[in-house]
């Protein structure tokens, strides 16, 4: 095991209810005047946004709001955002939505109190020194931004999809989550979500760090309850055991308790990333995509990695004699899972031609660190085509 620093002081208030306690969460984090960040408008249907909006004049809160941020948050939501809080002399931000609108507000927080374009901050050009506290609450099990160091945004000018670096500064101060807001989910984005949370923990679990047997474990059974709890959650969207577990899990899969002391891999989001950026496809569509054709790329690396995925994880059985039979039954009941779930299976099928292929790796190289990437195998030029090719 690696020599690590975890700090992930978020605090959660999980479960049916807990959105009356956002008023007294922003008092508890200092908060006075509130810029409310919001998507297309899914929070008014599902209770959410009423919810909050109790609370907040419940505890006598001021607020102002911000709505509009789309699926693969763009940079120009962000701009509007940093003005309008800055003319309404905001001190917190509260996102009520996915991983979307969470990004933004975190993206918004960062850019208040910097002079520059926040984009410095995401290129590393400035240094992310200080942020405004934000605080969420969440409608979809997926992404882990309500836990995480990490913010996602597309910038326009260039169609960039680019993460800024990981910081501890903007992991959440709060987040609310309440299973009951997930169960007007569409079938697609609550298959979406369970996806990605697989990602971020086989992100995590396809290493070359040895001796890392209990965030091994973690790894497993975390992946082992997405995927026995999506599919239930998608045959009843009132189950409150099986929305109750992805969205723990979803928390979990991404504030890096399971992949602290660890190497981690992130070539399948970094291949990901440039889908979004040429397609507009939902994140996790796009690495259902992605990864069982990274998987079987770089199976050959470590077989018994792989092997065990598809044992511990699927329940495959281990056929010792032939071990790549094992790890090879893995991916294909990964793939096998993805399609129940009703998600894409091809480059094809999230709106993508293969003639696009070298322009995406083109477009790759163009960003800060193009290549190689990717912890468990360097991941060059050669390697994201022939992956893609695979897709
Ligand atoms: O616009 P609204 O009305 O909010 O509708 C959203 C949106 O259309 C809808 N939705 C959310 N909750 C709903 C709902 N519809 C009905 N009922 C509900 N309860 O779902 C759609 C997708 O929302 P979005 O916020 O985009 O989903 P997700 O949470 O999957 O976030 C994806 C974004 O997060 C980034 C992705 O790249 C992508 O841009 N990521 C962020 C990470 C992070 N910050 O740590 C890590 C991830 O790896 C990921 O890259
Ligand atoms: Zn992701």
């Amino acid at each position: 095991m690696n020599n690590f620093t975890f700090y992930a002081p978020t605090m959660f208030a999980f479960g049916q209810g807990e959105a009356s306690r956002v008023g007294a969460l922003v008092r508890q984090f200092g908060g006075s005047k509130v810029l409310l960040v919001a998507g297309g408008g899914s929070v008014k249907k599902n209770g959410a946004y009423d919810a909050v909006a109790a609370s907040l004049k419940e505890a006598g809160f001021p607020w102002c709001e911000l709505w509009g941020v789309q699926a693969n948050p763009r940079s120009g939501k962000v701009y509007e955002g940093i003005d309008l809080a800055r003319t309404e002399g905001v001190d917190f931000l509260l996102a009520i939505g996915g991983g979307s609108v969470i990004d933004t507000a975190k993206a918004i927080g960062m850019g208040i109190p910097y002079d520059g374009d926040f984009w410095d901050l995401f290129t590393g050009t400035a240094k992310i020194e200080r942020t405004l506290p934000v605080g969420t609450v969440l409608t979809i099990s997926a992404a882990g931004s309500e836990g995480s160091d990490s913010c996602v945004i597309t910038q326009e000018d260039g169609n960039l999809k680019w993460g800024c670096p990981k910081t501890d500064l903007i992991r959440p101060k709060f987040s609310v989550l309440d299973p009951t807001y997930t169960y007007s989910l569409p079938d697609y984005q609550l298959a979406c979500g369970a996806v990605d949370m697989l990602a971020h923990l086989c992100e995590r679990y396809f290493t070359n760090t040895p001796d890392v047997a209990l965030t091994d474990r973690l790894c497993e059974a975390v992946m082992k309850t997405i995927v026995d709890a999506a599919p239930k959650a998608l045959a009843d969207h009132s189950d409150y055991a099986s929305h109750a577990d992805l969205m723990w899990a979803g928390m979990l899969a991404h504030n890096n308790s399971c992949g602290i002391g660890r190497d981690q891999d992130w070539a399948s989001h970094q291949i990901e990333h440039e889908l979004s950026a040429f397609y507009d496809c939902a994140h996790g569509a796009g690495l259902a995509v992605v990864m069982p054709a990274w998987m079987e790329y770089v199976c050959g690396h470590d077989v018994m990695r792989f092997a065990r995925f598809a044992v511990n994880v699927f329940g495959c059985e281990m056929d010792f004699a032939h071990p790549e039979r094992t790890a090879q039954a893995g991916i294909r009941r990964l793939r096998d899972f993805f399609r129940t779930l009703g998600m894409p299976a091809t480059l094809e099928e999230v709106g993508g031609r293969a003639e696009d292929i070298p322009a995406m790796v083109a477009h790759r190289c163009e960003k800060p660190n193009g290549f190689p990437f990717g912890g468990f195998v360097k991941i060059q030029v050669v390697d994201m085509e022939a992956i893609l090719r695979r897709c």
